[in-house]
């Protein structure tokens, strides 16, 4: 028995330019936020940085090949602002040829391209005038989408703004585990709103210069709250925590602006209010064509008895209720495996986002592997995790979510931020000392639930 997805359903795998590419002083790249702090010590397990990556700059060919070997119809990457654009504001030829080149190696092979225009990797010379503290960085964001529009949008159909302005403003800006390392929750929530005003800036830009059957997107991380018990306060804890993590973000892109109860809650910090000028949120609600959804893991959360305690969590501002440890099992990451909260998320997003597409854009998971003296990775608890969460998505489209898409995090083992290389998302392992590529038996069962459109039922 198996379950048999959509016709049409779109199957793939994902990666950010910072954490493959490698070479980060070739071809005129730039520095970005992310070679300042993991060069910070301390700031990235290892000491380590975004070299070699997977050497994925000089390797790209063998990668688009390794994807037309697993037969994946679509390979949604980012592209790297500090090659575009080194000093975040001028043309680097070689830095764009290089995309263009991706791009139609891609389409050679028959696998749909799908552009992500910011991954977190900033232009240091950005950040050093202030970054996403600056509101005219939405700006800056929408001149650089359109440089790299104009020689892509030709072959690329599917563009997204930004990957996740939750980790990028609230783990960069507010808690500073992410670059540039700031810590300061009302810097947090200003730089949360420069980037939907980017996202929206630069959405409406794309919509002129594209033509119809061009997709605009943004991806937004969900982390569902779970509660133990189902009373007032557990409930209120809930709906604080909801609020900022995901309702925050999503609502002022659905073009609702910020939900009412969550700048409620904010409303001590005195942050966000003067940073919204007039016409912001009309610019942040341009419309979308789809919704990115990133889901890895819930969180558990429970009500503190002061509801004005500072949280042990990374939202910046939220009071009154904590997150508590993960429960297993976990990932070797410490995220709790939970596929029920993706079919809860899918179908409450599509009743919240009201007509709006959803495409599952990340979603995968961390595990030692160990290619054996055989040259197989046994990676039995990836698999699980993957089917259990395609029939996760099954069973959110079965209940009638309009999920358009599932893209597998990640093709390749890679740098995981502050992790380094320590955790291992790939369906390709990669031995970083030689860059030796091997299909994990994850992998494989990926391509065998793309080629026939289906996932085992148990
Ligand atoms: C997401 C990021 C992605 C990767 C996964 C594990 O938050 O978008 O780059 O690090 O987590």
């Amino acid at each position: 028995m198996e379950q048999v997805f959509p016709s049409d359903f779109l199957w793939g795998a994902a990666t950010a330019a910072y954490q493959i590419e490698g070479s980060l002083h070739v071809d005129g790249r730039g520095p970005s936020i992310w070679d300042t702090f993991a060069a910070v010590p301390g700031a990235v397990l290892g000491g380590a940085d975004g070299d070699p990556g997977c050497d994925h700059y000089r390797r790209y060919r063998e990668d688009v090949a390794l994807m037309g070997e697993l037969g994946l119809p679509a390979y949604r990457f980012s592209t790297a602002w500090p090659r575009v654009m080194p000093d975040g504001r001028t043309v680097e030829p070689r830095g764009l040829a290089f995309y263009d080149r991706l791009v139609d190696d891609l389409l050679d092979r028959g696998i749909r391209p799908l552009v992500t225009l910011y991954h977190w990797d900033l232009p240091q010379a950005l950040q050093d005038v202030g970054g996403w503290g600056r509101r005219d960085i939405a700006a800056r964001f929408t001149d650089y989408a359109c440089t790299v529009h104009e020689r892509l949008g030709d072959r690329v159909a599917d563009w997204t703004t930004l990957n996740e302005p939750f980790c990028s403003a609230f783990l960069g800006y507010g808690l500073g585990v992410h670059a540039p390392g700031v810590q300061d929750e009302r810097a947090a929530l200003v730089a949360a709103h420069h980037h939907l005003l980017a996202h929206g800036s630069a959405t409406r830009a794309l919509r002129e210069l594209g033509g119809a059957g061009q997709r605009l997107s943004i991806v937004l991380n969900f982390s569902p709250a779970l509660a133990d018990r189902d009373d007032d306060a557990h409930r209120d804890a809930v709906r604080r925590f909801d609020g900022l993590h995901n309702r925050f973000f999503l609502d002022p892109v659905l073009g609702r602006g910020y939900p009412e109860d969550v700048l409620a809650d904010l409303a001590h910090l005195r942050a966000l209010e003067p940073a919204i000028h007039d016409g912001d949120l009309s610019t942040v609600g341009a419309s979308v064509d789809w919704i990115g959804v990133n889901y890895y893991a819930p969180s558990r959360v429970v009500p503190l008895s002061d509801p004005h305690t500072p949280s042990n969590c990374e939202l910046p501002g939220l009071r009154g209720v904590d997150v508590l440890p993960p429960r297993g099992p976990l990932t070797s990451i410490g995220w709790e495996q939970h596929p029920g909260s993706l079919t809860d998320l899918l179908v409450w997003l599509d009743e919240h986002c009201a007509g709006v597409p959803l495409v599952v854009s990340e979603n995968g998971a961390a595990f030692t592997d160990v290619v054996d003296a055989d040259g197989r990775v046994r990676d039995v608890r990836r698999t699980r995790y993957l089917a259990e969460h395609l029939r996760a998505v099954h069973a959110a489209i079965a209940r009638g979510a309009d999920v358009r898409g599932y893209l597998a995090w990640s093709l390749l083992d890679n740098f995981e931020w502050a992790f380094g290389y320590t955790q291992r998302f790939g369906l390709v392992h990669v031995d970083f000392d030689t860059q030796r590529r091997t299909v994990k038996d994850s992998g494989r069962f990926f391509a065998d639930v793309v080629a026939r459109n289906a996932v085992p039922a148990n």
